[in-house]
Parts: C-alpha cells; sequence; structure tokens
C-alpha cells in the first residue's frame, strides 16, 4: 500500500509528528539519514500504525501515492536546502515538499519560489508544541499555495490540537505566511515567559516569597484571565525541588537563557516592518544580557544601586498578577500589530480571528486571553490595534493603577522590568497626545534639513537654521 506522507528527519519531533500521522490512520513513509533510527523508531512504536520504512530518499518518494507529500523535519537553515535539493530530481509537478521546522520565513520565501520553478509545491509549516504536542495535537500554521492545503490540510487538521471540536490548524497564506505566523508565536512566547520570569523576580527579591510558595500562586493565577499553559508550566518548575540539594531546581540552574533565533528573527523582522514591537525585543535583550554573565560579574562588584526601600502594600502580590496580565496584553497587540504590517508588505491575507483561534490549542502560547482575541478580530471592523478593542482597553485600564505602582516600585528596588515598563511606555505613548517626536522632527531639521510637517496647514516645511532661521516649503524627504 501506498503511504499518504514521507517524513524524513526523525529526531523527536519528526519522529511524534509521523507517529501522529499514523496514529489517525494515515500510512506513513519514514525516512532518516541513518538507518538506525527509523529502525529504533519502529521497534518501539511501529504496532501504533501503518508505516513503511525506507533507506533512502528514492525509497521514500517511491513508497507515496501522489500527490506526494514528503514532511522534512531537519534543523533549520541548510539542511534543509540540502534535503531539498536531493528531493527535487526525484519528484514530479504537482508533488508537495512540507518544512515543519522552524524556519526563516525569508528562506521560506526563497525556496517556495525554487520550487514552483519546478511545479512543485513548497509548504513551510508553523508547528507549536514542542514533543508532547507533534505526538498529541501541536498548532499548525501551514503556508504555501492554496492548492496546496487542499491535498494536505485536512491531514494537518486531523493531527492538530482541537479546541471546542476546532482543529487548531487553517491555512495562513501564500509562500513564507506559515513560518511567519510561527515566528510571531515564538516572540510572543519569549514576551509571555519574560513577564513571568518579571512577576517571578518582583515576588521573590521584591517580596521574598519562595518557589514553593509561588508555586501555589501562580497555580491560583492559572484559574482566572491569566490561564494558560506558560503559567501553569510555571507552577510545575517552581515547585519542583532539585534531588540533589534538596533546593528549588529554579536556585540551581544557571541564569542564563538559551535563545535558537526564533525571537530574534521576530524582533530584526518587526525592525524591517517599522512595526513597534518593544516588548518583545525586550525580552529577547533581556535573554541576551543574562548571557553576559562576565560581564554581569563584574557589575555585581563595581556598578552603585542606590535602592530605595520600599513598603510593599498588602495588594503587592495581586497588584503583580494585573501588571503581568497587562504587559501581556501589550505583547499580543505588537504581535498582532506586526502580523498586520506583514499582511500588507508580503501580500498575504492573513485571518487573525483564525491565528488567534488556532493557538487557543496545542501551542506554547495557548490561553484562555485567546478565546477573547478570536472574538475581537471576528467582529465586523477589526481594531486598529488589540489593545483598542472594547473588551482589552477596559481590562488594560483596571489594571493599569496597579501596573503604575508595580514599575515604580521595582525602579526604586533595583529589580529589572524590562517588559513591564517598556509595555507602560508602550501604551502610554498610543494614549498620549503629543510626543517628543515633534522635537526629533525639529532637531532631524536643523542637522539635515529632513524637514518637517506642520500641525496647522497642509506641506513639507524646512526652517533655514544656518541662515536667516526663516521657514520655506519643501520638498518631502521625511
Ligand atoms: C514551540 C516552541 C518551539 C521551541 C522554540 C524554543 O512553539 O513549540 O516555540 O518551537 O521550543 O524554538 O525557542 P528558543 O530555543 O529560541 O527559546
Amino acid at each position: 500500500m501506498l503511504a499518504q506522507i514521507g517524513v524524513t528527519g526523525l529526531a523527536v519531533m519528526g519522529a511524534n509528528l509521523a507517529r501522529n500521522f499514523a496514529r489517525n490512520g494515515y500510512t506513513v513513509a519514514l525516512h532518516n539519514r541513518s538507518v538506525a533510527k527509523t529502525d529504533a523508531l519502529l521497534a518501539a512504536h511501529g504496532d501504533e500504525g501503518a508505516f513503511v520504512r525506507t533507506e533512502t530518499l528514492a525509497e521514500l518518494v517511491a513508497a507515496l501515492e501522489t500527490p506526494r507529500r514528503v514532511l522534512i523535519m531537519v534543523k533549520a537553515g541548510a539542511p534543509v536546502d540540502s534535503v531539498i535539493d536531493q528531493l527535487v530530481p526525484l519528484l514530479e509537478a504537482g508533488d508537495i515538499v512540507i518544512d515543519a521546522g522552524n524556519s526563516n520565513f525569508t528562506d521560506t520565501r526563497r525556496r517556495e519560489a525554487a520550487l514552483a520553478e519546478h511545479d512543485l509545491h513548497f509548504v513551510g509549516v508553523g508547528v507549536s508544541g514542542g514533543e508532547e504536542g507533534a505526538l498529541l495535537g501541536p498548532s499548525i500554521m501551514p503556508g504555501g499555495s492554496k492548492e496546496s492545503y487542499d491535498a494536505l490540510g485536512p491531514m494537518l487538521e486531523k493531527i492538530s490540537a482541537k479546541v471546542d471540536g476546532q482543529p487548531c490548524c487553517a491555512w495562513i497564506g501564500t509562500d513564507g505566511a506559515g513560518h511567519f505566523v510561527k515566528m510571531v508565536h515564538n516572540g510572543i512566547e519569549y514576551a509571555d515567559m519574560q513577564v513571568i520570569g518579571e512577576a517571578y523576580d518582583l515576588m521573590r527579591s521584591g517580596a521574598g516569597i519562595e518557589p514553593a510558595a509561588q508555586a501555589g500562586i501562580f497555580t491560583e493565577w492559572n484559574r482566572g484571565e491569566l490561564a494558560s499553559f506558560l503559567i501553569e508550566i510555571t507552577a510545575e518548575v517552581l515547585g519542583h525541588v532539585d534531588a540533589k540539594t534538596g533546593k528549588p531546581l529554579v536556585d540551581v540552574i544557571v541564569d542564563s537563557a538559551g535563545q535558537k533565533g526564533t525571537g530574534r528573527w521576530t524582533v530584526q523582522s518587526a525592525l524591517d516592518l517599522g512595526s513597534p514591537t518593544s516588548a518583545i525585543a525586550e525580552s529577547v535583550f533581556a535573554r541576551g544580557l543574562s548571557s553576559q554573565r562576565g560581564q554581569r560579574a563584574i557589575g555585581q562588584e563595581v556598578l552603585a544601586g542606590h535602592e530605595v526601600p520600599v513598603e510593599l502594600g498588602a495588594d503587592f502580590v495581586e497588584d503583580v498578577r494585573q501588571a503581568l496580565f497587562a504587559s501581556k496584553l501589550v505583547s499580543y497587540a505588537q504581535g498582532i500589530d506586526m502580523l498586520t504590517a506583514a499582511a500588507k508588505e508580503y501580500d498575504w491575507a492573513l485571518k487573525m480571528d483564525e491565528i488567534a483561534a488556532l493557538w487557543r490549542g496545542g501551542c506554547i502560547i495557548r490561553a484562555e486571553l485567546l478565546k477573547d482575541i478570536t472574538k475581537a478580530y471576528a467582529a465586523d471592523e477589526a481594531p486598529a490595534n488589540l489593545l483598542f478593542a472594547p473588551a482589552f482597553s477596559k481590562a488594560i485600564g483596571e489594571a493599569l493603577p496597579a501596573w503604575r505602582r508595580v514599575v515604580s516600585t521595582a525602579v526604586q528596588l533595583g529589580i529589572p522590568v524590562p517588559v513591564f515598563s517598556s509595555s507602560l511606555a508602550y501604551y502610554d505613548g498610543l494614549r498620549r497626545k503629543r510626543l517628543p517626536a515633534a522635537l526629533t522632527q525639529g532637531l532631524r531639521d536643523l542637522f539635515g534639513a529632513h524637514t518637517y510637517n506642520r500641525v496647522d496647514m497642509e506641506g513639507t516645511f524646512h526652517t533655514q537654521w544656518s541662515g536667516d532661521k526663516t521657514e520655506v516649503e519643501a520638498v518631502d524627504t521625511h
């Protein structure tokens, strides 16, 4: 029997996706560079469904029904190109090559265009949910041609997570759209984790609440508006005691955060799009600062603190919860703003309500909040910013007094809260009638004749700063 899908690259994510397809009734052809991995998978899980063992890519391709669906799950970057190069001569017009790794969307756009030259479909698929999600039901963000989705989408929907009976998978848009949306998902994931970390640090360093007690607080928070996978697993990590030392595990983990690149790409792309994604940027930079261990060791010795003692209010923990919620809303708002900008730039018909809906299950940022985000964007007129949707402007307005208290307390205590504070600055920036950008424009005009617009008349102007300081109408060179 011919297989409906082939999977090449059988490390944990590839193996689990292959098993997920098989468990859902599909016949899956398996391939890995070293056959030992294929055999190990078959030995351990071969009874879970119908698998076809292959040893070469040619055998893999020969094992598939047409149009062939070949899913690549190898390390992002050059390894993906190498597998594609080997596959292309083996395939026929109409076949579908799927890259389910965390590839950069610019690579996906390039590969999609290159394979289209061979009449092949290239589908960049964002898959979120880690190892367990890949096996039991991930959130899936496929890009590529609509035609390829007709042939592949139903299979992806079947293996995806479900929320209220709805699959957490939908066609995102052409070429790199799926990987772009997954990248922004990861950017939000970075910000989500950073705000959780800031809340933890404030409660620990500010209020002296030990990890075990915080595990209880996060469990409680997970019952309310913050309910989400990341809050749930924060309680688990904080409650875990290290078997070797008897200390909280969090105290024996080196405080230097790693990163594989998706957060950085999100920020690079946000800069290209001119989208002010400060919460995500600060969370990437916070990881960067944490990993500068040499400088931090010196900083601890030579930099003054001048902390100001603060009497914490009885509601401090509740204040922190509200600040966390407000900052989290900002990171989602910024992520969606960036998606809106990208949709324009790359001509993708991104549907924010569908994207929010498919993030509700299976993925790392799954959260109760996404239900209301879905609703906000399903309305006849989408808000220009998530924070303007009535439910969200109300919620963030209610959290605002606590948010301001927490940020000012953190500043006085010398506890860095880059995302709490930059999110508040973003919020205040959005609501402010006059920004000092007017002065920036004045300065740009003085040193570089970059011109400015006036509030009281149409046109573009320049003041002759080095001459008689009269104003002239100018050609717009902003
Ligand atoms: C997911 C995760 C997954 C992976 C990240 C981790 O959605 O399942 O985002 O893709 O865990 O790549 O990224 P960092 O190593 O950069 O934190």
